[in-house]
Order: C-alpha cells, then sequence, then structure tokens
C-alpha cells in the first residue's frame, strides 16, 4: 500500500481527468479581471453569474481608495497573531462597527470565515455537548465540528420536526448548540429561525446562525437573516463573513461581551494564526459604510434577483425555494449540470455546476447568483442563454418557433459532437 495511491485512483480524480479531457473541466477557471459583472476568463468576455458579490462592491473605488490608503499607513500585512503582535488600530474598530452594525454586544474578527466557524465551534464545544446540525449546512461548519470534542447529530433540512426529535432525544439537561445557515448557499433558502428560537427554548439550547450570504442582503440594510426575522437578541451567536457582500476576506463573530472574551482567550483558530491584513480590514470598513449610506444598493440587488428569478420560472425552471439573489437552477443528472455549464460558457456566462455530493444525488444544479451591479441587458442574455441550453438538454421544453428543436444524441463527453452543434447552433 501507498499512501498517494488515492491521488492516482481516487473517483474524483479520475472524473476530474474525464472532464479535462473532454472540454467540460469547469473548475479553477482563471480570471483575467476583477470579480465584476462582466470578467474575462481566457481572453474571453463572460457575464459573470457565479460570484457571491452580491452588492458589486469589490470594483468599488472608494473600497480600493480605503485599501490602498491602509497599505501606506501600515504595509502589506500583520505578521502576527491578533493574540500577540497583530492587533491594529483598525481591527478593533471593525469589530466595534460590525458589533453595532449587527446588534451585538461585541465582535471579534479572523482571517476567514471558514475560520470563524472552526474557531468558534472547536473553542466552544466540548466533550460530552452536542452540535445539533442542518444536513445543508456549509462544509465549515461541518469541519469545525470535526476539530471540536463534542458529538454532532444532522436534522433533515429545515424540518423543524426533525429537529424537535433530535433535541428530545438529546434531553434537555444536556449543554447543547444548534447551527444553522441563515442563507442556506447552494440553493439560497431561509433557515426556519423563528421556529428554530421556539424549540432551542423548549429545548434549553443555545443558537449559533452562519449569515455568510445573508449579509448585505436579508435585514433592515442589510443586516441580515436575523435582523430579518427581528431575533437577533434571541439568537446566540452571529457569524459572517467579509467575502461575499463585503467584497473582502475575513470574518467575524457576534455575541454577548463574556463569549467574545471567551473565544478572544480559547480560540486557537484565532490565537495561533496571522490577523487579516491592513487592506482587507479598511476595505470591509468601507464596504459597512458604502452599505449604509447607500441602501439603493441592496435595492437593486433585489431588483434584478427578482428579474432573474421570475424570468428562469417563466422559461420553466425549477428554482427551488430561494428567495435570495442564490438562484438554483435544477438540472437532474450531474453530467448534464457539466454540460449546461459549457454551453452558457460558450455562450458567453460564467455560472457554476453544483454536483453530488454537494447535492442529493438527480439534483445537480447551476447555482446562479444575482450582483446588484447587473444592467438588464446582461439579465437578458443571460435568461436567454438558459432558455437555448435548457431546451437543448431537455431540461425545459418550451417551443418557441425561432428555435427548431433538434435532438442530437450525443454523447455526455463527446465535445467534438457538442462543438458542431453550438456551431449550429449559433448561426
Ligand atoms: C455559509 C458559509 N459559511 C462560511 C463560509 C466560509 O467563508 P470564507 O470564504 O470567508 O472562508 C462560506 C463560504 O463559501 C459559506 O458559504
Amino acid at each position: 500500500m501507498d499512501i498517494f495511491d488515492k491521488c492516482y485512483n481516487s473517483e474524483i480524480v479520475q472524473l476530474a481527468k474525464s472532464l479535462m479531457k473532454n472540454g467540460l473541466y469547469p473548475y479553477f477557471k482563471t480570471f483575467e479581471s476583477g470579480q465584476d459583472p462582466e470578467v474575462t476568463v481566457d481572453g474571453k468576455k463572460l457575464i459573470m453569474m457565479g460570484s457571491n458579490n452580491y452588492l458589486g462592491l469589490t470594483s468599488d473605488w472608494r473600497l480600493k481608495a480605503s485599501a490602498i490608503r491602509a497599505v501606506q499607513k501600515y504595509g502589506v500585512g500583520c505578521v502576527g497573531s491578533r493574540f500577540l503582535n497583530g492587533t491594529l488600530d483598525i481591527h478593533v474598530k471593525l469589530e466595534e462597527e460590525i458589533a453595532e452594525f449587527i446588534g451585538k454586544e461585541k465582535a471579534l474578527l479572523f482571517s476567514t470565515g471558514m475560520q470563524t466557524n472552526f474557531g468558534i465551534i472547536s473553542a466552544l464545544v466540548g466533550r460530552n455537548e452536542y452540535i445539533i446540525l442542518d444536513e445543508y449546512d456549509h462544509a465549515s461548519i461541518y469541519d469545525g465540528c470535526r476539530l471540536s470534542f463534542g458529538k454532532m447529530i444532522k436534522f433533515k433540512h429545515n424540518d423543524m420536526d426533525d429537529l424537535e426529535r433530535v433535541l428530545k432525544s438529546i434531553g434537555y439537561e444536556k449543554a447543547k448548540l444548534i447551527i444553522v445557515d441563515g442563507v442556506f448557499s447552494m440553493e439560497g433558502d431561509i433557515a426556519n429561525l423563528p421556529e428554530i428560537v421556539k424549540l432551542a427554548k423548549k429545548y434549553n439550547s443555545r443558537v449559533m446562525v452562519d449569515d455568510a450570504h445573508g449579509l448585505g442582503v436579508m435585514g433592515k440594510g442589510g443586516r441580515g437573516t436575523c435582523d430579518h426575522f427581528g431575533l437577533t437578541d434571541e439568537v446566540d451567536i452571529i457569524m459572517g463573513t467579509f467575502s461575499k457582500s463585503l467584497a473582502s476576506i475575513g470574518g467575524f463573530v457576534a455575541a454577548d461581551e463574556d463569549v467574545i472574551f471567551y473565544l478572544k482567550h480559547l480560540s486557537r483558530i484565532l490565537i495561533f494564526t496571522a490577523s487579516p491584513s491592513p487592506s482587507n480590514v479598511a476595505s470591509v470598513r468601507s464596504a459597512l459604510k458604502v452599505i449604509k449610506a447607500h441602501p439603493g444598493r441592496i435595492k437593486r440587488l433585489w431588483k434584478n434577483t427578482k428579474k432573474m428569478k421570475d424570468g428562469l420560472r417563466t422559461l420553466g425552471f425549477d428554482t427551488g425555494k430561494s428567495a435570495t439573489p442564490i438562484i438554483p437552477v435544477i438540472i437532474g443528472e450531474d453530467e448534464k449540470a457539466f454540460q449546461m455549464c459549457k454551453i452558457l460558457y460558450e455562450y458567453g456566462i460564467f455560472a457554476t455546476p453544483i454536483v453530488s455530493p454537494a447535492t442529493p444525488p438527480g439534483r445537480a444544479l447551476m447555482r446562479v447568483s444575482v450582483m446588484a451591479t447587473h444592467t438588464d441587458e446582461q439579465l437578458d442574455k443571460v435568461l436567454e442563454a438558459f432558455e437555448i441550453a435548457g431546451r437543448e438538454l431537455g431540461v425545459i421544453d418550451t417551443n418557441r418557433p425561432w428555435i427548431k428543436k433538434r435532438r442530437f444524441n450525443y454523447n455526455v463527453f463527446d465535445m467534438k459532437q457538442l462543438r458542431n452543434w453550438m456551431g449550429k447552433l449559433w448561426r
């Protein structure tokens, strides 16, 4: 046996190589531009429908100017942990601003959102304590649980009966923490927080919400999913990332002062890593200011979301239970999602296929995410491309006279046939 055997033989490696061989590999695309509504990949201009840049702030001049000023003042890195030499005055200011924005007593910064989940869960949940997860929670929550000594139990996605079953089975006395995504990252649906909070009270559990995708999108002025439900006080811990609406990198946890003080002194993930760089921190502070001063940006995001969702549904696509700018377009089999991605790419659209095991088998999807800065013209082009691709792959079945229905019996990985067909399509 060789420890490297898996590098040669694993199923994922084989699939990735087969996709590459057939020109269907959609991952690690190299961008030659910023993450704007229009991006450049391999010299080709594409409409970006696969980013988390919901508010379109990554190229905003105010954020850029703040980052540049921070580099001039503090240099390019902190070369140390928050615990020792790596705490700048702007880290502390951002923590105060985040706590105020979210509506909690205190906040604490981490270097990424993933590390935030690792850092909270591993420090907080000990032996003989329980973590209760929605099965669709983000991977960083699962991995955070693996780093803790607690016992992890899953409940069925957003199924409150199943959550109650799990809580009952653990019992009232045991220490426990329910952790859910506020907005689920793959299908854009929202956690049933009112019921979760009720059940938590009934069974003596604490609640934590990962609001990576709710921040800047949901609630009053983008204050997130807990604010949307008016439950900021009832949810014990709110975490978020800076890598989505806030257009940078880093993460935070917001909670009561005692919890933050504890995490500050016991979270190994905080203590044994370098602190977020000055330019990141400064750009996040600037993003918060822009969000507060220009609420119209969030309105535009929702207007674009409605246009895209209505358009896809009218075309006959299944967009699941999405209630946010993350719109899953359900395709079915994994292979079809890869084909869809390729066709959209050829048509000038960047969107990401999500396949099993990230989705249940047979529920592969294209994850479409809308930005406040998309134009109507761009969204119309995206809808047109989805219509063509959806019809050709048999995902939707509309009969428009201007595209004759063709039946191409092509092999899933036969790119020559696919290109041939694409060529005919564009003529
Ligand atoms: C729900 C959720 N939580 C946490 C993370 C991790 O955030 P980051 O990319 O900032 O590490 C992500 C990232 O995709 C996410 O979707």
